[in-house]
């Protein structure tokens, strides 16, 4: 039987998630959206791309949650997008009440399934979907790191004038200006950065993947999709075809790197059951400096929902 993957946000996000799971053929695909009928017609259009395409994915979409029913993966892009000169944070009040009011649909219509987060503020949100959810921590995560890893990886490739392919990275913390691109795991075919670029060049490179999305959002007006869509549908890809890929998350960290009960980026192993691993590092004192910052900037946002978690919590009981 064909798996069954929920896309909420029939934007630009979940319009380009739709689409390239569909080419992937990774399913059949629900699009929800509050637009009914936007959802509508987009899929339609989508499901009419396949024979083109010469791929089999039913595309289907609207405004019913019970389409989605028994879903293996729900992917939630639903919500506003910063426009210039936000930050992250500024969306958390716009767009709490849209997570929490989908996902009390989409978690009862499929409960086994496995949440992927990606509306912004990205941790903070990832809360707000594991409280309304009532889901294990293993079945609902955040996609940021690998979109994150894919700037610093495109940025070094140009710079070098390498193949993407062939840089590896990593990016810890929360999807913020303070998340933490580690050098000292990035490598070329195998050669350390440092022996291919100068400190201040690395640097300027870090720089601009922490600001990485703030600068497309000053050019276009609103913030990317095809990268993001990207990402989440690597994750989609990683659990149902069980691959253990590793791959930077947002996962609810209890004690992992010395925090406590915080989502943030980490180097996770993506399978069928979602999260399967954290993998822990030996960070440097710099580097550990650098995540605690990146953790107290999502902290404060997380506790200033908390009086509505609390309130969640208890009508879950
Ligand atoms: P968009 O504005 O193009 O699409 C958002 C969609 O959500 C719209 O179609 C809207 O009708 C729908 N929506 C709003 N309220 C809804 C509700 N109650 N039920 C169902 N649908 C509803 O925005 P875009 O660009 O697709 O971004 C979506 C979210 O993803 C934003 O919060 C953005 O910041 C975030 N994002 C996160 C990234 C990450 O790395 N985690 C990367 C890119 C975007
Ligand atoms: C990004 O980094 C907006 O979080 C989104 O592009």
């Amino acid at each position: 039987m064909r798996k069954k993957i929920t896309v909420i946000g029939s934007g630009n996000v979940g319009a380009s998630c739709a689409i390239q799971l569909a080419q992937k053929e990774l399913g059949d695909v629900v699009v929800v959206d509050i637009r009914e009928g936007w959802a509508a017609g987009t899929t339609l259009d989508m499901y009419q791309y396949t024979p083109v395409a010469g791929v089999d994915a039913k595309v289907t979409g609207g405004s019913n949650y019970e389409a989605t029913a028994g879903s293996d993966i729900v992917v939630l892009t639903a919500g506003f997008p910063r426009k210039p000169g936000m930050s992250r944070d500024d969306l958390v009040w716009a767009n709490y009440d849209i997570v929490k009011g989908t996902l009390e649909q989409a978690a009862r219509q499929s409960p086994n399934s496995i949440l992927i987060v990606v509306t912004n503020p990205l941790d903070p949100m990832c809360h707000v979907a594991y409280e309304v959810s009532g889901f294990p921590k293993h079945r609902v995560l955040g996609m940021a790191g690998i979109l994150d890893t894919a700037r610093f990886r495109a940025f070094i490739a140009d710079k070098l004038g390498v193949s993407v392919e062939d840089v590896q990275t990593l990016v810890l913390g929360g999807h913020g200006d303070a998340m933490v691109p580690l050098v000292r795991y990035t490598s070329v075919g195998g050669i350390p950065l440092t022996d291919l670029m100068d400190a201040d060049t690395i640097q300027a490179l870090v720089k601009r993947t922490a600001g990485g999305g703030g600068e497309i959002v000053k050019m276009m007006g609103t913030s990317a999709y095809y990268a993001p869509a990207a990402a989440a549908v690597q994750m989609v890809e990683a659990i149902l075809k069980d691959k253990k890929r590793v791959l930077p998350c947002s996962a609810l960290l209890e004690g992992e790197y010395g925090i406590q009960g915080l989502y943030m980026g980490v180097p996770v192993k993506l399978g069928a059951k979602g999260i399967e691993q954290i993998f822990e590092l030996k960070l440097t004192d710099e580097e550990s400096a650098a995540l605690n910052k990146s953790a107290a900037g999502v902290k404060e946002v997380v506790d200033l929902m908390e009086p509505k978690l609390a309130e969640v919590r208890a009508a879950r009981g």
